[in-house]
């Protein structure tokens, strides 16, 4: 067990215990299982859809699109759906996550450009993208502005970043705790209780407390609004921002009435002007399609 705060580890030391953690086979496992077809990530064929649009119209071509940190694909997956001429390539740093992206790949005869890299290596290289999509994958880094803006310098004037699927810092409220409770299977209930048990008797023992150096973010969640302001201040500009109900499908449908708007999506763009003309109809077709309620910012 270590003393360390989460913000004293380094990017170095965080990027090494994502290394670690995606590697192992009950996690990759995890997120084989996720592409079951229950989870239809509607979310993302909307947002990414609109995006994809309003590109091709200016661009005047397909787009040539980076999902990063992309795990098994599936915003990968979402791109080469919605616009099958578009060059994807899916960059992470876990052979295992990337190989059910290859074995989906073959198995839906479609070609992705598949790079076992970590981020801030890849985007090292000289080469621009219009677009890159940011998916369940900035938690994972100590400085999510910094990622944002190395991304940005290897972009078209044209291009866009989508962030999307990251939590929000109301995961940390009592309210989201405990419907994620009330939802969770009996087992799970239990396993839960019996270690909220655990952790008081261990805190009254010692002043430290365990976490996961890779996960840190996924349970203090990222202050999305901060997020917006500081890149703001750096000239990238968030053309859309939303917060959005994600999980069990039938759940999200509740969610919003419950002030459940956990997750966040952030459509960024270098020249805003180039698409403010579109950002009304952008809304529009996002909140007329998501099967449940939204908010924008
Ligand atoms: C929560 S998973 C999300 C996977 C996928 N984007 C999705 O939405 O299902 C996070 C992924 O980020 C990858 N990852 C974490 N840190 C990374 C880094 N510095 N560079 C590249 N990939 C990274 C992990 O290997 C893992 O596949």
């Amino acid at each position: 067990m270590s003393s360390k705060k989460w913000h004293e580890y380094s990017e170095e030391e965080i990027l090494r215990a994502n290394i670690e953690k995606y590697q192992r086979d009950d996690i990759v496992k995890f997120y084989e299982d996720f592409e079951e077809p229950r989870y239809s990530y509607i979310e993302y064929q909307i947002i990414l859809a609109a995006v994809l649009k309003a590109m091709r119209e200016k661009l005047g071509r397909p787009v040539r699109a980076v999902d990063m940190c992309g795990g098994a694909g599936k915003a990968a997956f979402v791109i080469k759906s919605i616009q099958p001429d578009s060059e994807v390539f899916l960059v992470d740093l876990s052979d295992k996550m990337l190989n059910i992206a290859r074995q989906r790949a073959a198995k839906l005869g479609l070609e992705l450009n598949i790079v076992e890299a970590d981020a801030f290596s890849f985007l090292e290289q000289d080469v621009e993208y219009d677009l890159f999509v940011y998916s369940s994958a900035l938690h994972h880094f100590k400085d999510p502005i910094n990622l944002l803006k190395v991304s940005a310098g290897r972009m078209n004037p044209k291009g866009m970043i989508v962030t999307i699927a990251d939590p929000t810092t109301l995961i940390k409220s009592r309210r989201y705790r405990f419907f994620q409770f009330l939802a969770t299977k009996r087992d799970v209930k239990l396993h839960l209780i019996k270690q909220c048990f655990q952790r008081r008797i261990k805190k009254a023992a010692t002043a430290d407390e365990e976490f996961d150096v890779a996960e840190y973010q996924t349970y203090t969640g990222i202050d999305d609004h901060q997020l917006c302001r500081d890149l703001a201040s750096i000239d990238l500009h968030p053309l859309l921002h939303l917060r959005y109900p994600a999980g069990e499908p039938y759940m999200t449908k509740i969610m919003p009435y419950l002030g459940l708007c956990w997750a966040f999506s952030t459509v960024i763009c270098l020249s805003p002007d180039d698409y403010q003309a579109n950002v009304e109809l952008m809304k529009q077709e996002i909140k007329s399609q998501l099967p449940f309620r939204i908010r924008f910012f």
